[in-house]
């Protein structure tokens, strides 16, 4: 809509910028993409109004509508309090850490994780002065004797990446709070169809949403989502730039957005002044993605377990990581916090190491080779010459990634396909 009429006449350049009023009000079935760097005050006071309130749209660095739509559906499957978006996976669990930790401070995290994650604990934070150090298995003392004075934030995947060997959740989530510490769980792999880490004490979930919840491998995403639960009572001494006043004088996070103080600081301060926004139209997607989650979740679940079981009983096969197999070390873990559904990415390792994996990956027509995992689509990748370049041979033994390795995400495709074209490649393999 023009703001006020201009006195005509105008010139061609003016006139190509003016603003048209499209037939509003119009009501759309899906949620309307507000692809719009920022957005008009219709006056001074407007303007200083939304500055001073933080209500309403100005800049879709700091909010957009679209955005905000598909964190409130995130917020609620994960039975959060309040969500972020940003730009990628990688960004979420950087904003989310950021958020709670600096230089100085400490992570304490899952030994067992996302390579990308893994290397920036190592080398990234810990060029910025924050340390971190890795503790394996669900043992309470072992990680009540890791956490230091300085420890911020206590990280885990809710089912690791790629070796699906699970952590008792509820185990650490007490420990992290009998200090006052938060408890991060990266959900990526488990989506909130199959568990919502917050009902087992997490305080924060964060998602590659370039995953399941896009589900299509179209665009990447982010997201931190709270429990809006945050405690300046037992948590501010550990948390002073929530419970101190700003810069210049203003009330403290925790005056101003109490249990959600937390989530309040990485929204308007991290992911705002970092700035890894998500663009509105990845947005878009990603919440129509999450439209068919269940859906996807339920049939990837059902086919992983189907071609898991056929890869444990083929001879060329040495092992295989997936959570839901009954001769899996974290079954148990994974009847209580899995039950409808252990996923859909794990490690294979075949033997006669990388030339039977290399002519597996090869003889495949079905599986896409691929470093992206969560796809409708199912993919293959072999770690040990692709994501996990960076680890020394020790490392690699540790997290089990041996020359035979393979990690799989599997797709909706009829299982039966899968599961032929698997053994034609492992034929392959055995030649
Ligand atoms: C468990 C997990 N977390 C985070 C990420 C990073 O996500 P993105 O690629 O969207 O940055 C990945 C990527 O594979 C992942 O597997």
């Amino acid at each position: 809509m023009l703001r006020r009429s201009p006195a005509p006449p105008l010139g061609f350049a003016t006139r190509q910028l003016q603003p048209i009023e499209v037939d509003v009000p119009v009501r759309s079935r899906t949620t309307p993409l507000y692809l719009s760097a920022g957005f008009p005050f219709d006056a001074f006071d407007e303007s200083a109004e939304h500055f001073r309130s933080g209500d309403g749209y100005s800049y879709s660095r700091v909010a957009n509508p679209t955005v905000a739509a598909v964190e409130r559906r995130i917020a609620d499957l994960e039975g959060g309090a309040d969500a972020v978006l940003v730009g990628s996976g990688q960004a979420a669990i950087v904003v989310a850490l950021l958020g709670l930790v600096g230089a100085g401070g400490h992570v304490l995290a899952g030994a067992s994780m996302y390579e990308g994650t893994r290397g920036l604990l190592l080398e990234e934070l810990a060029r910025l002065g924050i340390a971190t150090d890795f503790v394996a298995g669900s043992d309470q003392d072992a990680w009540r004797a890791a956490i230091r004075p300085e420890t911020r934030a206590v990280l885990l995947e809710a089912i690791p990446n790629p070796r699906n060997d699970l952590v008792d959740l509820q185990a650490v989530a007490d420990v992290a709070h009998e200090h006052g510490i938060a408890l991060v769980v990266d959900s990526t792999l488990a989506t909130p169809y199959l568990l919502r880490p917050i009902e087992h004490g997490a305080d924060l979930v964060v998602h590659s949403a370039s995953k399941f919840l896009a589900g299509q491998g179209a665009v990447l995403g982010g997201a931190i989502v709270d429990a809006g639960t945050f405690d300046a009572t037992r948590s501010g001494h550990l948390y002073a730039h929530l419970v101190s006043p700003t810069r210049v004088g203003g009330p403290s996070r925790v005056e101003r957005h109490g249990p959600l103080a937390r989530i309040a600081h990485i929204r308007d301060a991290v992911a705002v002044r970092l700035g890894p926004t998500i663009s509105p139209l990845n947005a878009f997607l990603i919440g129509q993605g999450i439209e068919t989650l269940s859906l996807r979740v339920e049939r990837q679940s059902a086919n992983a377990l189907a071609v898991a079981t056929f890869l444990d009983a083929h001879p060329a096969v040495a092992s295989v990581d997936y959570a839901g197999l009954p001769s899996s070390p974290s079954r148990a873990l994974a009847e209580r916090y899995l039950p409808h559904g252990q996923g859909s990415v794990f490690a294979c390792t075949l033997h006669g190491g990388e030339p039977a994996a290399r002519r597996l990956v090869d003889a495949l027509e079905l599986f896409t080779v691929m470093t992206h995992l969560g796809d409708v689509r199912s993919l293959i990748l072999h770690p040990r010459t692709t994501s996990h370049t960076q680890r020394t041979e020790e490392e690699l033994g540790l997290a089990g990634i041996h020359p035979g390795t393979v990690r799989l995400s599997i797709g909706i495709e009829d299982v039966d396909d899968l599961v032929r074209d698997l053994e034609r490649g492992l034929r392959a393999a055995s030649a």
